[in-house]
């Protein structure tokens, strides 16, 4: 049995964010709501009742595969055809759906650390003997896999990636994964969850369906692109999964089972976020400039951010001591920021090191009060 938390660190945070007296300063989680397009903000606002609760048609599915197509296309320059795309209501139900259709009790999975920890939970819970590939910090988080037994590898029926990465915001170059992607046995599926895809600031927006799938060409690929935080929709989640034909055949049919048919509104929505893709290039630099915001802010604070390459995630060393208060780890250090001054981050422990992860979803407010919080004994010392 693979002994791991039962709990979803974001719900123990909202806990504790919960039970705090006073105001809380959410860097955790963030308040900031990417507010919908104009024309999907339209869109519901005029849609009559009538219809707009009805499970979407064959057309409307089509029409959504057909703009998720385009998306990759503009975005990631990834050729994919409509039939190769699955429509999920959500992120994490698209990494259930994916686990529960593909993964089988005893399998081993590899999954490349750190990561949303949803996936790696799913996986425990059906049975998966889960193989953890750690990342190297020094070569900008990506994963080391020199560090695992060949023989172990040799057994991987899926590895599980998060590129780009939460926490980290590591995107790798296709020859960094080389160590992990050579060893794996040539039936091997590799799923990556691309949430933050677009949002890379250093080089072109990140799915596995470019250079990687070039570079590797033996291994089997699948990916999930959630859009519910880059579109803000709310209760409209938007997710859709992309791979290639027998893995795509395998979760449409074993989804027929597993998923209740999304409403026409819902898909409707999914489809026009979709199709505004300037949405999609304007995030990327919206993004950087709060990142640089709490960047330059947490670093007035003595914080030593480390540089990102993507996503909406600082993810700064714990101090040995924050104002007046040492700290041993990453989950004291979060407790102290929490209790003392109504801060709440998210505490991450990667290998040997503490992390504590700041958001850049801040609203304006909260980061002018993180600014000021120096004056009230908020400093971080290394
Ligand atoms: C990397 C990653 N994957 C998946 C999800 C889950 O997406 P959703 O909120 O649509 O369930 C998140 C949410 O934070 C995420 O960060």
């Amino acid at each position: 049995m693979n002994a791991k938390p039962s709990r979803y660190p974001i719900a123990i945070i909202r806990e504790r964010m919960n039970a705090h007296e006073g105001p809380v300063l959410d860097f955790a989680l963030g308040r900031h709501r990417d507010e919908p397009s104009s024309s999907v903000q339209k869109l519901i606002k005029n849609r009559s009742y009538d219809g707009s609760l009805s499970a979407s048609s064959p057309d409307q599915i089509k029409a959504f595969s057909a703009a998720a197509a385009a998306m990759l296309a503009q975005i990631y320059k990834v050729e994919v055809a409509p039939q190769s795309i699955l429509p999920v209501a959500g992120g994490r139900p698209a990494l259930t759906l994916v686990a529960a259709s593909m993964i089988k009790p005893g399998e081993t999975v590899a999954i490349v650390e750190p990561a949303y920890p949803a996936f790696e939970r799913i996986a425990v819970q059906l049975g998966a003997e889960i193989l953890p590939v750690p990342p190297d910090p020094d070569q900008g988080f990506v994963p080391d896999g020199e560090s695992i037994n060949a023989d172990a590898l040799r057994l991987v029926s899926m590895t599980a990636v998060n590129f780009p990465n939460n926490p980290t915001g590591a995107v790798p170059a296709p020859n960094a994964l080389r160590s992990l992607f050579d060893r794996l046995p040539s039936w091997s599926l590799v799923f990556n969850d691309a949430t933050y895809g677009p949002l890379t600031f250093d080089g072109s927006p990140w799915t596995v369906f470019n250079d990687v799938a070039a570079t590797f060409p033996r291994l089997r690929y699948l990916e999930l692109h959630s859009l519910s935080k880059l579109f803000g929709t709310g209760p409209l989640p938007v997710s859709f999964l992309v791979g290639e034909d027998e893995e795509m055949t395998a979760l449409r049919e074993f989804s027929e089972f597993a998923s209740s048919a999304q409403s026409a509104l819902q898909v409707e929505v999914a489809t026009e976020c979709l199709k505004d893709t300037s949405h999609l290039k304007s995030l990327k630099d919206h993004y950087f400039q709060r990142m640089a915001g709490l960047g330059e802010t947490l670093e007035t604070l003595g914080f030593e951010p480390l540089p990102v390459s993507s996503g909406m995630y600082l993810m700064c060393r714990v101090p040995m001591v924050i104002g007046e208060h040492s700290v041993a780890n990453a989950d004291e250090a979060a407790q102290v920021l929490l209790d003392t001054w109504g801060v709440a981050v998210v505490p991450w422990e990667i290998g040997r090191n503490s992390y504590l992860r700041f958001s850049a979803r801040y609203t304006e407010d909260e980061l002018a009060q993180l600014r000021t919080m120096g004056q009230g004994g908020l400093v971080a010392k290394s």
